[in-house]
């Protein structure tokens, strides 16, 4: 399976917060292919940063979905949502500097964790959104 590329089975069942992880496998996506090249460039440093600022975008409207809800795994949830964004912003300051990262399957390795993330807490926040309970996999 191609880690890196948004599948069916990723969907949630709501269309905003899918749009949102089609984007950001988007970026991963992105990230692999100008990676790949093993130079660091202008291009590398701006798509960690739409990355980054995209993460965060995506990841504040899924904590105000919860807190509307009053979702009751909101701290588990949002401690994975701000470990990816420090690993994310790890990733930029290596860029920042210019190093010829060690790294690169680094954008495989956030594709695997946002995966994982998205099958279990948001499957369940989708379903409790949709006012299923949401309790049963959180
Ligand atoms: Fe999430």
């Amino acid at each position: 399976m191609d880690l890196l590329k948004w599948t069916d089975d990723l969907s949630v069942g709501n269309p905003l917060i899918d749009e949102d992880h089609r984007n950001i496998f988007d970026l991963l996506e992105r990230l692999h292919q100008d990676m790949s090249s093993g130079q660091i460039n202008q291009e590398t440093q701006s798509i960690v940063d739409a990355l980054r600022d995209y993460a965060e975008a995506h990841f504040s409207r899924e904590e105000e979905f919860m807190r509307k809800i009053a979702y009751p795994h909101y701290a588990v949830h949002k401690a994975e949502h701000d470990r990816f964004v420090s690993e994310v912003c790890a990733l930029q300051s290596r860029v920042a500097r210019g190093a010829r990262t060690a790294q690169l399957d680094i954008d495989q390795f956030l594709a695997g964790w946002l995966r994982e993330h998205v099958l279990v807490r948001d499957m369940a926040l989708a379903s409790a959104i949709r006012g299923e309970g949401g309790t049963a996999a959180a």
